[in-house]
């Protein structure tokens, strides 16, 4: 077990042990940790991450966070380019609350000691350096470097294994959300807890606790070919399905323009800062082509970009298209990129010198579990916080930056609202061991390991960046068919980290893809041949899927 794993009081003998908390938060993620020490003061948390804690999109950030710092910036100005990149989908109280709340979330960030960059103005002075990133009218994303996410996520992570009253549990992966309605018990469902699978010593273990927060970032995992790490594999998203909780607008999945293309390259980003420091995308033959696309050029919003680099690679038959910073300073790349710049170097690319080979990759879930502005989802007792969540910030396209920006203000209300609630909440039923009786061991792990190669590349071939009924509909009869062999598997063999992100995804894939068939037009991510126009003889409308056991009223 993690040294920092501290059993309660009622640890039973057995192996299966029973925790009870406060707060469960799934994720350690900047959302789950941005709760977590905001509760701390207050509550008893457990944070349940299912590996270490850092790992997750957050330390993987790049660009920055999103947040109106500059005298030449506005509120108004944030807020338009956010419903501009959206379509037409932003809930707009929605965007004004996390625009309004981005400079004091900063200003936590900046207490908590994370070390934005900063640089000498003309004046003399030294003040926070803005870059600017696709859809953005103003410089306003405040970075450290091109690592924002992993200096965030390792400032936060000190602070979290330090507090007394914060318990971490690593290599726990949640397997299903505890509620009364599977309980049995009579009235209204809520969420009592959480069961998790001790990875390493392959035990599922009870967590009670009156809130539980999903922290579990996106499902980039369900396509072939994503940024995202191993981790993003929906899992809070197919949790709260299954637990009667809605799900919209999961058909805005955003493909990011730019990801490093090499063999040897697994899922390397290369920020959008890049271009926003006046990075050219270029074609083979060295040309720029942004600018036939759209007037912004290589900074439209990234479903502009990402589509245009699609249309490209189809019709010249090309692999990869470029993106050039080697016309700016060395010392300029090296000062504002070198993470970028020493990953490339590793595969022999001088991005100094030479443009970077790139092609898009699935990157951000817009849609997730629907919530409020106090983060609650439809289930009492259940938040959901991140990429995991549907707050309506987004839209049909997440603006770039915006989403670290969403994390910490949601996790913030999210704290807000349970703290008001913890001296009265509900006592707490009790939850019996997972039961394993009418399993056993798999005993080859091959049929695993197809499902999930086939379902990843289905959803990238059918359900990618341009889209068409036939392609969805062929990728739906084929997710249909592996969720039921997944499904067969799950009832017959003992649960492993595995079978619990493959069953999660296999959902998640379900979820993409009927959205997609609902949405009969093209609007921001979502691209198809059969209506390439925005329907605009009715108010855009979000996809919102009901689960048959809907937990809401
Ligand atoms: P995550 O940071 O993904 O954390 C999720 C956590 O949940 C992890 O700890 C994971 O292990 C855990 N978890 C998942 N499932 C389970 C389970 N079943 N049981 C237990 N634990 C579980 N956004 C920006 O705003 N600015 C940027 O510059 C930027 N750059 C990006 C660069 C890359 C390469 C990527 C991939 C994303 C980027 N994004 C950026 C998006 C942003 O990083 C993510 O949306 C954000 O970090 C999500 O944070 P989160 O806390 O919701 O989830
Ligand atoms: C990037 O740095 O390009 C990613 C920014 C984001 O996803 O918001």
């Amino acid at each position: 077990m993690n040294v920092n794993c501290k059993p309660s009081p009622d640890t039973f003998a057995s192996m299966t042990k029973h925790y009870q908390y406060d707060v469960i938060i799934v994720g350690g993620g900047a959302a789950g940790l941005t709760l977590a020490l905001h509760l701390s003061r207050s509550a008893r948390v457990a944070v349940v991450s299912k590996c270490e804690l850092t790992e997750g999109a957050t330390r993987y950030a790049q660009g920055g966070v999103s947040a109106v710092l500059d005298k030449s910036d506005s509120y108004a100005a944030h807020i338009a380019d956010t419903l501009d990149a959206g379509a037409g989908l932003c809930d707009e109280t929605v965007v004004r609350f996390a625009v309004e709340r981005a400079q004091s979330a900063i200003a936590w960030l900046v207490d908590c000691g994370v070390p934005f960059s900063r640089e000498i103005q003309d004046t003399g002075s030294i003040e926070y350096h803005l870059t600017r990133e696709g859809g953005h009218s103003h410089r306003r994303v405040i970075h450290a470097a091109d690592a924002t996410g992993l200096a965030i996520e390792t400032t936060l992570e000190r602070q979290i294994h330090a507090h007394p009253n914060i318990d971490v549990f690593e290599h726990h992966i949640a397997v299903d959300l505890v509620t009364t309605a599977k309980l049995r018990l009579p009235g209204p469902a809520r969420c009592v807890g959480v069961y998790a699978l001790d990875k390493p010593h392959r035990q599922v273990h009870t967590f009670r606790a009156p809130f539980v927060v999903l922290a579990t970032g996106g499902a980039g995992k369900a396509y072939l070919y994503t940024t995202n790490p191993d981790t993003a594999t929906g899992d809070g998203i197919a949790m709260a399905w299954r637990a009667g909780c809605r799900i919209a607008n999961m058909e805005f999945i955003q493909f990011h323009p730019t990801c490093l293309y090499h063999p040897r390259a697994k899922s390397f980003l290369i920020t959008e800062a890049i271009r926003g420091e006046g990075g050219l995308l270029k074609l083979p033959d060295g040309t720029r082509f942004m600018d036939q696309f759209d007037p912004r050029g290589e900074l439209a919003p990234r479903d502009i970009v990402a589509r245009a680099i699609d249309h490209e690679l189809k019709r010249l038959g090309a692999p990869c298209v470029y993106l050039d910073i080697s016309h700016r300073p060395a010392d300029f790349v090296l000062q504002h990129f070198p993470t970028v710049y020493r990953r490339c170097l590793d595969f022999g690319i001088d991005i100094t010198k030479q443009p970077i080979p790139v092609v898009p990759a699935a990157h951000y879930t817009c849609g997730g579990v629907m919530t409020d502005l106090r983060a609650r989802t439809d289930l009492p007792g259940l938040y959901a916080i991140g990429e995991t969540a549907f707050t309506g910030f987004h839209g049909a396209n997440r603006m770039a930056s915006n989403s670290l920006l969403e994390c910490l203000v949601f996790g913030m209300s999210a704290a807000q609202d349970i703290d008001a609630q913890l001296k009265q909440a509900a006592p707490l039923p009790d939850i019996p061991d997972w039961d394993a009786s009418r399993v056993t061991d798999a005993r080859e792990e091959v049929m695993l390991e197809h499902d999930w190669d086939e379902l990843r590349r289905c959803m990238w071939d059918y359900v990618g960046i341009v889209r068409t009924e036939q392609r969805l509909t062929k990728a739906q009869r084929r997710v249909d068919l592996l969720n039921l062999e997944i499904n067969d598997y799950y009832s017959n063999y003992r649960v492993t980290n595995d079978l619990i992100e493959l069953r999660n995804l296999g959902i998640v894939a379900d979820l993409i893809t009927r959205s997609a068939l609902q949405r009969k037009e093209s609007r921001g991510l979502h691209y198809t041949l059969d209506h390439p126009q925005a329907n605009t003889s009715a108010p855009p409308r979000n996809t919102i899927l009901v689960p048959a056991n809907f937990a809401g009223t």
